[in-house]
């Protein structure tokens, strides 16, 4: 049969270009569940692209392929993909080796640029990562309150733990995962994040331990908070004596050196950090003002310390390798410099993109905060959209923008929406455009996306 002329089709061109990720991907699917090693997001259709290497703003495959990341480490390499002194840093701790089952002087250090940056951290207690250190601060909270109830919100997301689930996608009453116990759901409330909402069962339901938020909205302010939204968490949570914990998870370091906390001008009483906190090691934190990190002290009284006090253990926190890196990263973040660049790039990403989409006439807008850009396809605007909509994109078309722009040398950190660093360039973000014109434009060819 004779071959048509038709344009290679986006998911055609992802093959293509991807030989080696292809072959590599049964191997994963013989020894992992859903062919993923670590992380549910690492399934993907019709392979997910294997990594084998970055530097600074960008990473190559096992292909050779080179791409503009916008993934940066799930947003904790606010500095770049293998900064030369966390590099260093690492290097120099590592043949003194990975733990000796008690403290090290940098883990000093490390606690004293985290209480010197982060407004709340009066105490802090390192944990293994960020969904740990969500954990633990709602432990904290239930134990400084005696009260068992927590109140979260429509879509933000804090880990994968079972006090998390309920509540983190639509639709929002059913837990995003099986395997939650009844009683864990018992304990959970979730609300869409609407004031008026919080103030009725702040007092209806006198068993309310804590609110959590994430700091940005949902998923890095894929839902954006409307403004002023934290300061009336804090006003309320206050009026009613219970614990305000700011997910700080993304925003800790990013939004600013003293993460969005400082930025914003909130008081939160604990707050969750991990991601840039560690210079991209696995590990994270509680930080919080000593009156609620005060139930976790031992006193030496055997039945307050039996009976009366949270228990934290984790055979890898504040390891002396994370340690190493993230004070060399800290060192850094300090200055604002990484932040200030990782804005304004971020800033010009999101002009450029939303000129793409203006001229194409797609149904698409461009959004984001700090260093964050997101694009919804499926309206010019996300004004009056909630997280029920702005979390219900096509699959499809999502699927599709990710490949059409990995083929073209720019990569994500989720479907439609990535995260900058201090390390992006102008350049990078003219050549990032280009893709992200290519992208839509083959979007539009096919037919992938609506005009609005
Ligand atoms: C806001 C927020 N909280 C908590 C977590 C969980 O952190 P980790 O993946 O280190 O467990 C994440 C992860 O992306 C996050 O974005």
């Amino acid at each position: 049969m004779a071959e048509t002329n038709r344009a290679e089709t986006i998911r055609e061109a992802f093959v293509r270009k991807n030989p080696r990720s292809a072959e590599l991907y049964p191997q994963f699917q013989e020894l992992f569940p859903s062919g993923s090693a670590g992380h549910d997001g690492y399934v993907a259709d019709p392979f997910p692209i294997s990594i084998a290497r970055g530097q600074g703003a960008r990473k190559w495959d096992v292909d050779g392929n080179e791409y503009i990341d916008y993934g940066m480490g799930s947003a904790s390499l606010l500095l770049g993909h293998a900064h030369p002194q966390v590099v260093e840093a690492l290097v120099q701790a590592a043949p003194f080796g990975s733990h000796y089952g008690g403290p090290v002087e940098a883990m000093l250090e490390w606690g004293e640029r985290v209480h010197q940056l982060i407004p709340c951290a009066e105490k802090i207690r390192f944990v293994g990562s960020g969904a740990e250190a969500t954990m633990l601060a709602l432990r904290i909270a239930r134990a400084h309150t005696g009260k068992d109830k927590i109140i979260r919100w429509e879509s933000h997301y804090h880990g994968w733990h079972d006090y998390v689930m309920p509540g983190n996608l639509p639709p929002f009453d059913v837990p995003a995962s099986i395997g939650i116990p009844q009683g864990v759901l018992d304990s959970v409330v979730v609300l869409p994040p609407d004031l008026a909402a919080l103030e009725r069962v702040l007092t209806s339901d006198a068993d309310i331990a804590a609110v959590i938020t994430e700091a940005s909205g949902a998923s890095y302010g894929t839902v954006p908070l409307q403004p002023d939204f934290l300061q009336g968490v804090r006003k309320l949570t206050r009026e009613h004596g219970v614990v305000m914990i700011l997910d700080e998870v993304i925003t800790g370091f990013r939004w600013s050196p003293g993460g969005a906390q400082a930025r914003l001008g909130i008081d939160p009483d604990l707050c969750t950090l991990a991601k840039i906190l560690t210079g991209g090691l696995p590990g994270g934190a509680v930080a919080g003002k000593s009156e609620f990190m005060a139930v976790m002290e031992q006193s030496g009284d055997s039945h307050h310390d039996r009976f009366e006090r949270v228990l934290h253990g984790g055979t890898f926190n504040a390891n002396p390798y994370a340690a190493a890196t993230g004070n060399a990263a800290l060192k850094i973040v300090a200055t604002g410099e990484m932040q200030e660049t990782a804005d304004r790039m971020a800033e010009r990403l999101r002009r450029g993109l939303g000129e793409i989409v203006d001229r194409y006439e797609v149904a698409a807008c461009v959004y984001g905060e700090s260093s964050t850009f997101h694009l919804f396809f499926g309206s010019r605007s996300i004004e009056g959209l909630d997280a029920n909509a702005l979390k219900n994109q096509s699959p499809e078309t999502q699927k599709a923008f990710r490949q059409a722009v990995q083929v073209r040398g720019v990569d994500l950190m989720s479907r439609t929406s990535g995260v900058l660093s201090g390390v992006h360039t102008e350049a990078d973000i003219d050549q990032s455009l280009a893709a992200f014109d290519g992208a839509i434009k083959a979007m539009v060819d096919e037919g992938l996306v609506s005009h609005g």
